[in-house]
């Protein structure tokens, strides 16, 4: 294992920001690589959804590793050699000559990496979700709101990229449905647990416990949190409340994601919610929330509702079996229903006499641009950050917060009204208390 530091020369970023600031574009130069202006980024959670980036990071210098299973290292350091390892976040941030990193560790970890990396004028990527409570949602999107324009942030809702995004967007803008009233999803992976694994066995050699759990609350040591495959490990942890969300935090933020940038979504001022019988260690798996949102420039009111855990909408045709669509998302509007999964739409108009004389659809040189490469859109961004992505902070701190306000009104078992200025609900004080969670001892988000 490389445990020396890089030598780096890297010129921080608030002066590439400077030049980035107006609207002369200079591509600012990065890292030990300049000359080919190569990003120095820190891959965080190695394995696992980790190894899904390993293609796209090639094409950057990977200076820093970090996992909290040294088990994952010697791997990883064959596709990246020269990388510093850390088993610690909170000192790979601190690496010299950091540009970016890619966060891939667990939900319960996200926010805070995220907010101690922006904290630091780093670039951050985040795995979905971005945070798990509804404060830890505002708190990133605060830090970010200080930085727009001179980091570049993406939350891994890579399904964001598929060209199915688009065109659900410009039939909702064009009003191939009429003006927009209801928006839904949904999404019917179910993987009930009935609660924290019990003690069993010690963590391996290598393998630091303790760091795992982070600034969750403990829970003692269970293979069974570390049981899946690569890439699906997170299915034996994201169901309990002080690791994940449940299935808002899972698929839901890809469906939602789905729905959330065809309606152009903003923080609802209600919530309501029911679902199974409240468990105290496990996120509902049956559940459903409904939100009112406000009218924006281009539509008025709407709800939005979210169905998990085979909770579904009702289909607007007995013909249509919403249930067949495991992840979806449908629209009412004024005219008709548009049904989405993330690769297919369909349009059903109303009345048999509905000739749809009244949509105009677009030219081809009007259609929305592709995302492209979805880790490229935000390497470009790093480069320059004047440029957009699809999943900032700012888009995927509002939409998470949301759902997550959903779980808040599950615990309430009411109707409740949102401030989301203060990210309080006016009407019932005693949902505050579910908007944040204790963390233990020596953590701090703010850090
Ligand atoms: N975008 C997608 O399509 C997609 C797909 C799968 C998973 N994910 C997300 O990726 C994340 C990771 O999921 P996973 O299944 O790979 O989980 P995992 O349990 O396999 O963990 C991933 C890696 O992170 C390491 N790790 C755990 N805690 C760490 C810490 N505190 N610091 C550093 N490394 C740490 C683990 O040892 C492992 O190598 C989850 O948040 C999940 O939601 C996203």
């Amino acid at each position: 294992m490389n445990t020396q530091p890089t030598p780096l020369s890297r010129r921080r970023f608030v002066g590439a920001a400077g030049l980035v600031a107006g609207s002369m574009i200079t591509r600012p130069l990065f890292g030990q690589n300049a000359a080919s202006n190569k990003l120095n980024v820190a891959l965080i959670g190695v394995w696992g959804r980790g190894l899904a980036h390993y293609e796209a990071l090639s094409e950057e210098n990977v200076v820093a590793l970090c996992d909290i299973n040294e088990a994952h290292f010697p791997d990883a350091l064959k596709r990246f050699p020269g990388a510093t390892t850390y088993i610690d976040w909170r000192k790979c941030l601190d690496h010299k000559g950091l540009d970016a990193v890619m966060i891939c560790t667990p939900d319960h970890t996200h926010a805070f990496i995220a907010n101690w990396a922006l904290k630091r004028n780093l670039h951050v990527y985040c795995e979905k979700p971005l945070a798990i409570t509804v404060d830890e949602a505002r708190t990133v999107r605060a830090t970010w709101e200080t930085k727009k324009g001179k980091l570049a942030t993406q939350v891994g809702m890579q399904r964001h990229a598929q060209p199915n995004f688009n065109r659900v967007k410009e039939l909702i803008r064009d009003g191939a449905i009429g003006e927009l009233k209801d928006a839904y999803a949904w999404g019917n992976r179910q993987i009930p647990k009935p609660g924290y694994f019990p003690e069993e066995g010690t963590p391996p050699p290598g393998f630091h416990y303790d760091l795992w759990l982070g600034p969750a609350p403990f829970h003692p040591y269970n293979p069974a949190y570390f049981s899946g495959k690569a890439g699906a490990n997170c299915l034996s942890w994201n169901m309990f409340w002080d690791f994940g969300a449940g299935q808002i935090g899972d698929m839901g933020s890809h469906t939602m994601d789905l729905l959330w940038n065809a309606v152009d979504g903003s923080l609802p001022t209600s919530a309501e919610a029911k679902g199974e019988a409240y468990n105290s260690d496990v996120t509902p798996v049956n559940c459903e929330s409904h939100f009112e949102l406000p009218a924006n420039d281009w539509r008025g009111p709407i709800t939005v509702n979210w169905y998990q855990g085979g909770a579904m909408p009702r289909s607007p045709k007995p013909f249509i079996d919403l249930t067949k669509i495991g992840h979806g998302a449908m629209f009412k509007g004024t005219k008709g229903f548009l049904i989405a999964d993330f690769d297919t739409r369909m349009i059903l108009p109303f009345g048999d006499d509905a000739d749809m004389t009244y949509y105009k659809s677009r030219k081809s040189d009007d259609l929305l641009p592709a995302v492209g490469v979805f880790q490229k859109q935000w390497f470009d961004a790093c480069r320059d950050p004047s440029k957009k992505t699809a999943c900032d902070f700012g888009y995927s701190a509002d939409m998470i917060e949301m759902m997550l306000l959903g779980l808040v009104a599950y615990r309430v078992g009411k109707k409740i009204k949102y401030d989301g200025k203060t990210g309080t609900s006016p009407d019932t004080p005693e949902a505050n208390a579910f908007m944040k969670k204790e963390y233990r001892d020596g953590w701090n988000i703010d850090g």
